[in-house]
Protein backbone atom coordinates (compact mmCIF):
# COMPACT_ATOMS: atom_id res chain seq x y z
CA UNK A 1 0.00 0.00 0.00
CA UNK A 2 1.16 3.67 -0.33
CA UNK A 3 2.32 4.90 2.59
CA UNK A 4 -0.08 7.23 4.55
CA UNK A 5 1.32 10.93 4.81
CA UNK A 6 0.74 13.61 7.28
CA UNK A 7 -2.48 15.74 6.88
CA UNK A 8 -1.99 19.91 5.98
CA UNK A 9 1.47 18.87 4.20
CA UNK A 10 2.93 17.89 0.63
CA UNK A 11 2.88 14.41 2.11
CA UNK A 12 -0.78 14.20 2.84
CA UNK A 13 -3.41 11.43 1.97
CA UNK A 14 -6.13 12.98 1.18
CA UNK A 15 -9.57 12.00 1.14
CA UNK A 16 -13.06 13.59 -0.09
CA UNK A 17 -16.82 12.75 1.42
CA UNK A 18 -19.37 13.69 -0.44
CA UNK A 19 -21.92 14.21 1.27
CA UNK A 20 -21.57 14.71 5.72
CA UNK A 21 -24.52 13.91 7.44
CA UNK A 22 -24.14 12.01 10.94
CA UNK A 23 -22.29 8.80 9.23
CA UNK A 24 -20.19 10.96 6.95
CA UNK A 25 -18.82 12.55 10.22
CA UNK A 26 -18.34 8.98 11.75
CA UNK A 27 -16.18 8.26 8.53
CA UNK A 28 -14.27 11.72 8.71
CA UNK A 29 -13.71 10.67 12.76
CA UNK A 30 -12.09 7.65 11.83
CA UNK A 31 -9.81 9.14 8.93
CA UNK A 32 -8.82 11.63 11.19
CA UNK A 33 -7.07 8.96 14.00
CA UNK A 34 -5.23 7.73 10.68
CA UNK A 35 -3.63 11.10 10.69
CA UNK A 36 -5.58 11.43 6.87
CA UNK A 37 -6.45 15.22 5.51
CA UNK A 38 -10.30 15.37 4.93
CA UNK A 39 -12.51 17.30 3.04
CA UNK A 40 -16.37 17.37 3.70
CA UNK A 41 -18.83 18.15 1.17
CA UNK A 42 -22.50 18.73 1.63
CA UNK A 43 -25.31 20.68 0.14
CA UNK A 44 -25.81 22.70 3.37
CA UNK A 45 -23.20 24.82 5.47
CA UNK A 46 -22.66 23.14 8.92
CA UNK A 47 -23.35 20.09 8.16
CA UNK A 48 -22.33 17.49 11.35
CA UNK A 49 -19.08 16.31 8.88
CA UNK A 50 -18.46 19.74 8.40
CA UNK A 51 -17.60 20.45 12.20
CA UNK A 52 -14.82 17.90 11.93
CA UNK A 53 -12.67 17.84 8.77
CA UNK A 54 -10.17 20.03 8.04
CA UNK A 55 -11.68 21.67 5.36
CA UNK A 56 -15.24 22.37 4.78
CA UNK A 57 -17.40 22.91 1.24
CA UNK A 58 -20.97 23.41 0.52
CA UNK A 59 -22.06 23.15 -3.17
CA UNK A 60 -24.79 21.49 -4.93
CA UNK A 61 -23.37 17.86 -5.41
CA UNK A 62 -26.14 17.39 -8.11
CA UNK A 63 -24.24 19.81 -10.68
CA UNK A 64 -21.76 18.18 -12.60
CA UNK A 65 -19.86 21.69 -12.75
CA UNK A 66 -19.91 22.52 -9.59
CA UNK A 67 -18.43 18.98 -8.84
CA UNK A 68 -15.84 18.43 -10.95
CA UNK A 69 -14.75 22.03 -10.05
CA UNK A 70 -14.02 21.27 -6.29
CA UNK A 71 -12.48 17.92 -7.14
CA UNK A 72 -10.11 19.73 -9.53
CA UNK A 73 -9.38 22.06 -6.77
CA UNK A 74 -8.94 20.18 -3.69
CA UNK A 75 -7.24 17.15 -5.54
CA UNK A 76 -7.98 14.40 -3.59
CA UNK A 77 -6.40 11.26 -3.38
CA UNK A 78 -10.17 9.73 -2.75
CA UNK A 79 -13.56 10.44 -2.94
CA UNK A 80 -15.82 8.57 -0.95
CA UNK A 81 -19.87 9.34 -1.48
CA UNK A 82 -22.12 9.41 1.51
CA UNK A 83 -25.22 10.22 0.19
CA UNK A 84 -27.03 9.12 -3.23
CA UNK A 85 -27.75 11.95 -4.68
CA UNK A 86 -24.43 13.23 -6.68
CA UNK A 87 -23.48 13.84 -10.30
CA UNK A 88 -22.38 10.29 -10.60
CA UNK A 89 -21.35 10.68 -14.45
CA UNK A 90 -18.58 13.65 -12.86
CA UNK A 91 -17.44 10.38 -11.25
CA UNK A 92 -16.88 7.62 -13.97
CA UNK A 93 -15.76 10.38 -16.01
CA UNK A 94 -12.90 11.43 -13.06
CA UNK A 95 -12.00 7.46 -12.44
CA UNK A 96 -12.10 7.15 -16.00
CA UNK A 97 -9.02 10.13 -16.19
CA UNK A 98 -7.10 8.51 -13.59
CA UNK A 99 -8.14 11.75 -11.44
CA UNK A 100 -9.03 10.07 -8.34
CA UNK A 101 -9.84 6.84 -6.87
CA UNK A 102 -13.71 6.79 -5.99
CA UNK A 103 -15.44 4.26 -3.16
CA UNK A 104 -15.80 1.63 -3.87
CA UNK A 105 -15.78 2.60 -7.49
CA UNK A 106 -17.81 4.74 -9.81
CA UNK A 107 -19.82 2.25 -11.00
CA UNK A 108 -21.43 1.36 -7.73
CA UNK A 109 -22.41 4.78 -7.25
CA UNK A 110 -24.03 4.87 -10.62
CA UNK A 111 -25.92 2.06 -10.09
CA UNK A 112 -27.09 2.55 -6.62
CA UNK A 113 -27.91 6.18 -7.26
CA UNK A 114 -31.56 5.18 -8.24
CA UNK A 115 -33.15 1.75 -8.03
CA UNK A 116 -33.20 0.57 -11.12
CA UNK A 117 -29.83 -0.11 -11.97
CA UNK A 118 -29.52 -1.97 -8.72
CA UNK A 119 -32.65 -3.77 -8.74
CA UNK A 120 -31.70 -5.10 -12.63
CA UNK A 121 -28.29 -5.39 -11.83
CA UNK A 122 -29.15 -8.11 -8.65
CA UNK A 123 -32.64 -9.65 -10.19
CA UNK A 124 -31.72 -9.82 -13.63
CA UNK A 125 -27.82 -10.11 -14.37
CA UNK A 126 -26.89 -11.97 -10.95
CA UNK A 127 -30.40 -13.89 -10.43
CA UNK A 128 -30.94 -13.16 -6.78
CA UNK A 129 -34.22 -13.34 -5.14
CA UNK A 130 -35.65 -10.12 -4.98
CA UNK A 131 -39.43 -9.22 -4.78
CA UNK A 132 -41.20 -9.31 -7.96
CA UNK A 133 -41.54 -5.42 -9.71
CA UNK A 134 -42.18 -3.65 -12.92
CA UNK A 135 -40.50 0.12 -13.34
CA UNK A 136 -43.65 3.11 -14.54
CA UNK A 137 -43.78 6.32 -15.86
CA UNK A 138 -47.62 7.21 -15.32
CA UNK A 139 -50.51 6.14 -13.60
CA UNK A 140 -51.37 4.04 -16.16
CA UNK A 141 -48.23 2.00 -16.88
CA UNK A 142 -48.32 1.94 -12.48
CA UNK A 143 -52.19 0.58 -13.02
CA UNK A 144 -51.54 -2.29 -15.53
CA UNK A 145 -48.36 -3.28 -13.64
CA UNK A 146 -50.38 -3.63 -10.53
CA UNK A 147 -52.67 -5.97 -12.29
CA UNK A 148 -49.49 -8.34 -12.60
CA UNK A 149 -48.04 -7.89 -9.46
CA UNK A 150 -51.22 -7.92 -7.32
CA UNK A 151 -51.93 -6.28 -3.51
CA UNK A 152 -50.65 -5.45 -1.23
CA UNK A 153 -47.47 -3.68 -3.33
CA UNK A 154 -45.45 -1.33 -2.39
CA UNK A 155 -44.58 2.24 -5.01
CA UNK A 156 -41.17 3.97 -4.37
CA UNK A 157 -39.34 6.95 -6.63
CA UNK A 158 -37.11 5.33 -8.36
CA UNK A 159 -34.67 7.99 -6.78
CA UNK A 160 -35.34 8.83 -3.11
CA UNK A 161 -34.58 7.07 0.22
CA UNK A 162 -35.39 7.14 4.07
CA UNK A 163 -38.92 6.06 2.87
CA UNK A 164 -39.51 9.20 1.23
CA UNK A 165 -42.53 9.25 -1.55
CA UNK A 166 -42.94 5.58 -0.63
CA UNK A 167 -46.58 3.64 -0.19
CA UNK A 168 -48.02 0.35 0.38
CA UNK A 169 -51.05 -0.20 -1.33
CA UNK A 170 -53.54 -2.40 -0.66
CA UNK A 171 -56.58 -1.99 -3.18
CA UNK A 172 -57.23 -0.06 -6.38
CA UNK A 173 -58.12 2.74 -4.43
CA UNK A 174 -54.50 3.61 -3.30
CA UNK A 175 -53.12 3.87 -6.59
CA UNK A 176 -53.72 7.43 -7.71
CA UNK A 177 -52.42 8.37 -3.73
CA UNK A 178 -49.37 6.27 -4.12
CA UNK A 179 -48.56 8.12 -7.87
CA UNK A 180 -48.98 11.17 -6.49
CA UNK A 181 -46.82 10.63 -3.23
CA UNK A 182 -44.23 9.22 -5.21
CA UNK A 183 -44.26 12.30 -7.50
CA UNK A 184 -43.88 14.65 -4.66
CA UNK A 185 -41.44 12.40 -2.49
CA UNK A 186 -38.95 11.41 -5.48
CA UNK A 187 -35.63 13.41 -6.06
CA UNK A 188 -36.44 14.20 -9.34
CA UNK A 189 -40.02 15.43 -10.69
CA UNK A 190 -42.50 13.81 -13.31
CA UNK A 191 -40.26 10.22 -12.24
CA UNK A 192 -40.36 7.05 -12.51
CA UNK A 193 -41.74 4.75 -10.30
CA UNK A 194 -40.85 0.92 -9.11
CA UNK A 195 -43.48 -1.12 -8.04
CA UNK A 196 -43.06 -4.19 -5.98
CA UNK A 197 -44.89 -7.30 -4.51
CA UNK A 198 -45.00 -6.60 -0.71
CA UNK A 199 -42.66 -9.11 0.92
CA UNK A 200 -44.36 -10.62 4.00
CA UNK A 201 -40.94 -11.25 6.11
CA UNK A 202 -40.04 -12.57 9.72
CA UNK A 203 -37.88 -9.99 9.92
CA UNK A 204 -34.91 -7.48 7.72
CA UNK A 205 -31.36 -7.23 8.33
CA UNK A 206 -28.50 -5.22 6.77
CA UNK A 207 -25.92 -7.54 6.31
CA UNK A 208 -22.47 -5.29 6.73
CA UNK A 209 -20.06 -6.66 4.31
CA UNK A 210 -16.69 -5.30 3.93
CA UNK A 211 -14.10 -5.31 0.97
CA UNK A 212 -10.17 -5.23 2.09
CA UNK A 213 -6.87 -5.90 0.81
CA UNK A 214 -5.57 -9.15 2.24
CA UNK A 215 -1.85 -10.32 3.58
CA UNK A 216 -1.64 -11.52 0.13
CA UNK A 217 -2.22 -8.38 -1.65
CA UNK A 218 -5.63 -9.68 -2.99
CA UNK A 219 -9.48 -8.16 -1.96
CA UNK A 220 -11.15 -10.26 0.55
CA UNK A 221 -14.81 -10.42 1.71
CA UNK A 222 -15.75 -10.28 5.36
CA UNK A 223 -19.22 -10.11 7.02
CA UNK A 224 -20.43 -8.24 10.26
CA UNK A 225 -22.91 -9.90 12.84
CA UNK A 226 -26.11 -9.44 10.89
CA UNK A 227 -28.18 -6.14 12.30
CA UNK A 228 -32.14 -6.45 12.80
CA UNK A 229 -33.86 -3.23 12.62
CA UNK A 230 -37.17 -1.68 12.40
CA UNK A 231 -38.54 0.92 10.04
CA UNK A 232 -41.46 3.14 10.66
CA UNK A 233 -42.39 4.89 7.40
CA UNK A 234 -39.63 3.51 5.68
CA UNK A 235 -36.57 5.30 7.95
CA UNK A 236 -35.15 3.43 10.50
CA UNK A 237 -35.95 3.92 14.53
CA UNK A 238 -34.46 1.04 15.84
CA UNK A 239 -31.57 -1.29 15.05
CA UNK A 240 -29.71 -4.72 17.34
CA UNK A 241 -26.68 -6.81 16.54
CA UNK A 242 -26.81 -9.70 16.29
CA UNK A 243 -30.37 -10.98 14.66
CA UNK A 244 -30.85 -14.31 15.36
CA UNK A 245 -30.79 -16.25 12.06
CA UNK A 246 -31.06 -19.78 11.06
CA UNK A 247 -27.82 -21.07 9.45
CA UNK A 248 -29.64 -21.25 6.13
CA UNK A 249 -30.96 -17.91 6.23
CA UNK A 250 -27.69 -16.49 7.14
CA UNK A 251 -25.66 -18.95 4.68
CA UNK A 252 -28.09 -17.43 2.03
CA UNK A 253 -27.25 -13.81 3.27
CA UNK A 254 -23.71 -14.61 3.15
CA UNK A 255 -24.15 -15.69 -0.39
CA UNK A 256 -26.23 -12.56 -1.86
CA UNK A 257 -23.86 -10.31 -0.43
CA UNK A 258 -21.30 -11.77 -1.52
CA UNK A 259 -22.58 -12.20 -4.95
CA UNK A 260 -23.59 -8.35 -5.16
CA UNK A 261 -20.37 -7.10 -3.43
CA UNK A 262 -18.15 -8.70 -5.85
CA UNK A 263 -19.83 -7.54 -9.15
CA UNK A 264 -19.83 -3.71 -7.61
CA UNK A 265 -16.00 -4.24 -6.64
CA UNK A 266 -13.66 -1.50 -4.83
CA UNK A 267 -12.67 -1.53 -1.04
CA UNK A 268 -15.22 -0.80 1.46
CA UNK A 269 -17.79 -1.52 3.41
CA UNK A 270 -21.23 -2.15 2.03
CA UNK A 271 -24.86 -2.05 3.55
CA UNK A 272 -26.35 -5.41 1.64
CA UNK A 273 -30.38 -4.60 2.74
CA UNK A 274 -32.24 -8.30 2.91
CA UNK A 275 -35.79 -9.89 3.83
CA UNK A 276 -36.08 -13.28 5.80
CA UNK A 277 -38.63 -15.25 6.12
CA UNK A 278 -37.72 -18.84 7.24
CA UNK A 279 -34.90 -19.87 5.49
CA UNK A 280 -35.68 -17.65 2.29
CA UNK A 281 -34.03 -14.68 2.05
CA UNK A 282 -34.75 -11.58 -0.90
CA UNK A 283 -32.31 -9.34 -1.78
CA UNK A 284 -34.14 -5.48 -1.29
CA UNK A 285 -31.06 -2.84 -2.03
CA UNK A 286 -27.74 -2.19 -1.22
CA UNK A 287 -25.70 0.99 0.33
CA UNK A 288 -22.23 1.07 -1.08
CA UNK A 289 -21.06 2.53 1.79
CA UNK A 290 -21.84 2.90 5.84
CA UNK A 291 -25.54 2.05 6.64
CA UNK A 292 -27.52 4.37 9.04
CA UNK A 293 -28.65 0.97 10.80
CA UNK A 294 -25.26 0.06 11.56
CA UNK A 295 -24.53 3.06 13.82
CA UNK A 296 -25.20 0.28 16.53
CA UNK A 297 -21.69 -1.32 15.42
CA UNK A 298 -20.31 1.48 17.33
CA UNK A 299 -21.31 -0.09 20.69
CA UNK A 300 -21.00 -3.79 19.73
CA UNK A 301 -17.99 -4.47 17.59
CA UNK A 302 -14.55 -4.08 17.96
CA UNK A 303 -14.10 -1.74 14.85
CA UNK A 304 -17.26 0.05 14.32
CA UNK A 305 -18.57 0.30 10.33
CA UNK A 306 -17.19 3.40 10.07
CA UNK A 307 -13.61 2.13 11.25
CA UNK A 308 -14.10 -0.31 9.37
CA UNK A 309 -14.82 1.81 5.97
CA UNK A 310 -11.86 4.04 6.95
CA UNK A 311 -9.64 0.95 6.82
CA UNK A 312 -10.47 -0.53 4.06
CA UNK A 313 -10.42 2.36 1.82
CA UNK A 314 -7.19 2.78 2.58
CA UNK A 315 -5.75 -0.55 2.15
CA UNK A 316 -5.38 -1.85 5.81
CA UNK A 317 -6.44 -4.67 7.24
CA UNK A 318 -10.07 -4.98 9.20
CA UNK A 319 -11.59 -7.05 12.10
CA UNK A 320 -15.35 -7.48 11.99
CA UNK A 321 -15.14 -8.88 15.31
CA UNK A 322 -18.80 -8.65 17.42
CA UNK A 323 -17.67 -7.43 21.31
CA UNK A 324 -21.07 -7.46 22.54
CA UNK A 325 -24.43 -7.82 21.52
CA UNK A 326 -26.47 -4.24 21.61
CA UNK A 327 -28.74 -1.84 20.11
CA UNK A 328 -29.50 2.01 18.35
CA UNK A 329 -32.09 3.89 19.09
CA UNK A 330 -32.72 7.05 16.91
CA UNK A 331 -33.37 10.50 19.02
CA UNK A 332 -35.57 12.41 16.77
CA UNK A 333 -36.30 16.17 17.06
CA UNK A 334 -39.75 16.37 18.15
CA UNK A 335 -39.98 19.72 17.22
CA UNK A 336 -39.66 22.06 14.07
CA UNK A 337 -37.72 24.42 15.76
CA UNK A 338 -34.29 26.73 13.73
CA UNK A 339 -32.65 25.38 16.59
CA UNK A 340 -32.63 23.12 19.86
CA UNK A 341 -31.01 22.34 22.92
CA UNK A 342 -31.04 18.45 24.31
CA UNK A 343 -32.43 18.41 27.67
CA UNK A 344 -31.97 14.73 29.42
CA UNK A 345 -29.00 13.98 28.09
CA UNK A 346 -27.29 13.39 31.48
CA UNK A 347 -30.58 10.98 32.26
CA UNK A 348 -29.69 9.17 29.67
CA UNK A 349 -26.43 8.38 30.32
CA UNK A 350 -27.04 7.22 33.46
CA UNK A 351 -29.14 4.10 31.79
CA UNK A 352 -26.29 1.19 32.19
CA UNK A 353 -23.85 0.66 29.12
CA UNK A 354 -25.26 3.39 27.51
CA UNK A 355 -23.52 5.74 24.93
CA UNK A 356 -25.15 8.66 22.64
CA UNK A 357 -24.35 10.84 19.46
CA UNK A 358 -26.08 13.92 19.09
CA UNK A 359 -25.37 14.79 15.45
CA UNK A 360 -24.37 18.76 15.53
CA UNK A 361 -27.87 19.36 13.36
CA UNK A 362 -28.48 23.25 13.47
CA UNK A 363 -32.63 23.07 12.78
CA UNK A 364 -34.64 20.26 13.69
CA UNK A 365 -37.80 19.11 12.52
CA UNK A 366 -40.14 16.58 14.08
CA UNK A 367 -39.06 13.78 12.13
CA UNK A 368 -35.79 14.52 12.02
CA UNK A 369 -32.73 12.01 12.95
CA UNK A 370 -30.92 14.57 15.43
CA UNK A 371 -28.98 11.81 17.47
CA UNK A 372 -29.10 7.97 18.41
CA UNK A 373 -28.53 6.31 21.80
CA UNK A 374 -26.92 3.28 22.22
CA UNK A 375 -26.28 0.31 24.82
CA UNK A 376 -24.37 -2.94 24.83
CA UNK A 377 -25.69 -5.71 27.14
CA UNK A 378 -25.68 -9.39 27.63
CA UNK A 379 -28.53 -10.09 25.18
CA UNK A 380 -30.44 -8.02 22.42
CA UNK A 381 -33.80 -7.90 23.86
CA UNK A 382 -32.05 -6.39 27.04
CA UNK A 383 -29.93 -3.88 24.68
CA UNK A 384 -33.20 -2.81 22.87
CA UNK A 385 -35.24 -2.05 25.69
CA UNK A 386 -32.03 0.30 27.13
CA UNK A 387 -31.22 2.06 24.14
CA UNK A 388 -35.46 2.91 23.59
CA UNK A 389 -35.38 4.06 27.18
CA UNK A 390 -31.75 6.33 26.69
CA UNK A 391 -33.29 7.58 23.39
CA UNK A 392 -36.50 8.40 25.37
CA UNK A 393 -35.01 10.32 27.92
CA UNK A 394 -32.79 13.05 25.42
CA UNK A 395 -36.02 15.46 24.98
CA UNK A 396 -34.90 18.02 22.10
CA UNK A 397 -36.83 21.64 23.10
CA UNK A 398 -36.39 24.94 20.68
CA UNK A 399 -32.96 27.20 21.57
N1 LIG B 1 -41.24 -4.95 -1.20
C1 LIG B 1 -41.31 -4.71 0.11
N2 LIG B 1 -42.00 -5.54 0.92
C2 LIG B 1 -42.08 -5.30 2.24
N3 LIG B 1 -41.54 -4.24 2.86
C3 LIG B 1 -40.85 -3.36 2.12
C4 LIG B 1 -40.70 -3.56 0.70
N4 LIG B 1 -39.96 -2.54 0.24
C5 LIG B 1 -39.67 -1.75 1.29
N5 LIG B 1 -40.20 -2.24 2.43
C6 LIG B 1 -40.05 -1.66 3.77
O1 LIG B 1 -39.74 -0.27 3.66
C7 LIG B 1 -38.41 0.00 4.14
C8 LIG B 1 -37.74 1.05 3.28
O2 LIG B 1 -37.63 0.58 1.95
P1 LIG B 1 -36.34 0.86 1.09
O3 LIG B 1 -35.13 0.42 1.83
O4 LIG B 1 -36.53 0.33 -0.27
O5 LIG B 1 -36.44 2.45 1.02
P2 LIG B 1 -35.40 3.59 1.11
O6 LIG B 1 -36.18 4.84 0.94
O7 LIG B 1 -34.30 3.30 0.16
O8 LIG B 1 -34.85 3.55 2.55
P3 LIG B 1 -33.34 3.82 3.01
O9 LIG B 1 -32.71 4.69 2.00
O10 LIG B 1 -33.55 4.49 4.33
O11 LIG B 1 -32.74 2.46 3.12
C9 LIG B 1 -37.71 -1.36 4.11
O12 LIG B 1 -36.62 -1.38 5.01
C10 LIG B 1 -38.86 -2.28 4.50
O13 LIG B 1 -39.12 -2.23 5.90
MG1 LIG C 1 -33.46 0.83 2.54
Amino acid sequence: MTPLGTPCTPSATRVMLLGSGELGKEVLIALQRLGVETIAVDRYPGAPGHQVAHRAHTIDMTDPQALRALVEAERPDVVVPEIEAIATSVLVDLEAEGAVRVVPTARATRLTMDREGIRRLAAETLGLPTSPYRFCDSLDELRAAVDGIGYPCVVKPVMSSSGKGQSRLDGPADLTPAWEHAQEGGRVQGGRVIVEGFVDFDYEITLLTVRAVETDGTVGTHFCEPVGHRQVAGDYVESWQPQPMSPVALRRSQEIARAVTDDLGGLGVFGVELFVRGDQVWFSEVSPRPHDTGMVTMTTQRQSEFELHARAILGLPVDTTLLSPGASAVVHGGVDAAAVVFEGVDEALRVPHSDLRLFGKADSRVHRRMGVALVHDEDVDTARAQAALAASLVRPRPA
